[in-house]
C-alpha cells in the first residue's frame, strides 16, 4: 500500500509554531484547577444524550449473538499487524455485530454506583463515552450496502446513506485503494462536548486515547475472526466529516479502521 503523498507527507513546524506543545501545556491537570460539583456533573451528563440519534433513518436491531473467535486472545495480540495486502470478503451479520459490540458495546449496568451511564467494553474517562461509531460496508451478508451509525445503547444500526459509497471513501483516504480492498470500514468519531464540559482541554486528549482503545479492540476482533485491519490516520479530515455529515467542530472523525482478509 505504498502511497507517495503519504510517505513524503511533512507536517513539521518551526519550534515557535508548534501548536501541539502549546496544547499539551494547556491540557495539563494542576492542583489549581477548578472542580465541578456533583449536581452540575449529573445535570450536564443527563442533558447530553448517550448516542447520536438517527431515528428518522431505517433501523436494524442487532442480535446479541457474537461470532466465536478462532484463535486465543494471546495469539490475536501476537499476530496483529497492519495488513498490507487485504482484499474484501463477505462477512456475516453476526460478525458485524461482533465488531460493533467489541468496539463500543455496553457490557454492564451503572445502577449500583455513581457513574452516569452504563459501562462499555472499553474504558472511558469519567464513564462519559464521547465517541460515536459509523461504518460503511459492501460485503455484509443480508444487509444493504451503505453508511450506517451504531447505537450501543440499543445495539442497533441506522442506515444513513444507501448504496455503495466506496468512491466517496476513496476521495477522503490518503490511500484510496484501501476503500476497494476492504469489506468494512469503521469510522471512530467524537462528540467532544460529552467529555469536555468536565475535562476541558484534557477531554480532547481523552477522546483520542479512547479512540485508540476502540481501534485496538477492532483489530483484535478481526484477528479473532480470521480477518485483518489497517488502522488509518491518513485521511482528509474535512472530507471525512462531510461524508459522515459531521460539522467537524462539535463532532469530528478521529480514526478509521479498514477490515478485510489478508492475502499474505
Ligand atoms: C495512529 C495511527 C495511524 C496510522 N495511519 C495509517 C495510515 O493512514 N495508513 C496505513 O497504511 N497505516 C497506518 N497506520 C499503521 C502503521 O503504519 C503501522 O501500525 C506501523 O507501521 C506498525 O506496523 P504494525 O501495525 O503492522 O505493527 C497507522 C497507525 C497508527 C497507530
Amino acid at each position: 500500500m505504498k502511497n507517495d503523498f503519504w510517505e513524503k507527507l511533512d507536517t513539521s513546524k518551526e519550534e515557535d509554531e508548534r501548536l501541539w506543545e502549546l496544547y499539551h501545556q494547556n491540557s495539563k491537570i494542576t492542583k489549581f484547577d477548578k472542580t465541578i460539583s456533583r449536581e452540575e456533573l449529573d445535570s450536564k451528563t443527563l442533558d447530553l444524550i448517550m448516542s447520536h440519534s438517527y431515528d428518522e433513518y431505517r433501523q436494524t436491531k442487532l442480535s446479541a449473538d457474537l461470532s466465536p473467535f478462532t484463535v486465543s486472545l494471546a495469539d490475536a495480540m501476537k499476530n496483529r499487524t497492519t495488513a498490507r495486502n487485504i482484499s474484501p470478503v463477505e462477512i456475516s451479520l453476526t460478525d458485524l455485530s461482533t465488531f460493533l459490540f467489541f468496539a463500543y458495546g455496553i457490557t454492564r449496568t451503572n445502577k449500583d454506583n455513581n457513574f452516569p451511564h452504563p459501562f462499555r467494553i472499553v474504558p472511558s474517562a469519567g464513564g462519559l463515552y464521547p465517541l460515536e461509531i459509523y461504518f460503511h460496508h459492501n460485503y455484509v451478508q443480508g444487509l444493504d450496502a451503505g453508511l450506517y451509525h451504531y447505537n450501543p445503547t440499543k445495539h442497533q444500526i441506522s442506515h444513513l446513506l444507501k448504496g455503495d459509497q466506496t468512491r466517496k471513501i476513496q476521495e477522503l483516504l490518503i490511500q484510496p485503494q484501501i476503500a476497494i480492498q476492504s469489506s468494512l470500514i469503521i469510522f471512530i468519531t467524537a462528540f467532544f462536548e460529552r467529555n469536555s464540559f468536565k475535562y476541558g482541554e484534557r477531554g480532547y486528549r481523552f477522546a483520542n486515547i479512547e479512540a485508540g482503545h476502540v481501534a485496538q479492540n477492532i483489530a483484535l476482533t478481526a484477528q479473532g475472526l480470521g480477518l485483518s485491519t489497517v488502522t488509518i490516520g491518513g485521511y482528509l479530515d474535512r472530507k471525512a466529516d462531510d461524508f459522515l455529515r459531521l460539522d467537524g467542530v462539535t463532532s469530528s472523525t478521529l480514526y478509521i479502521t479498514a477490515i478485510g482478509k489478508d492475502k499474505e
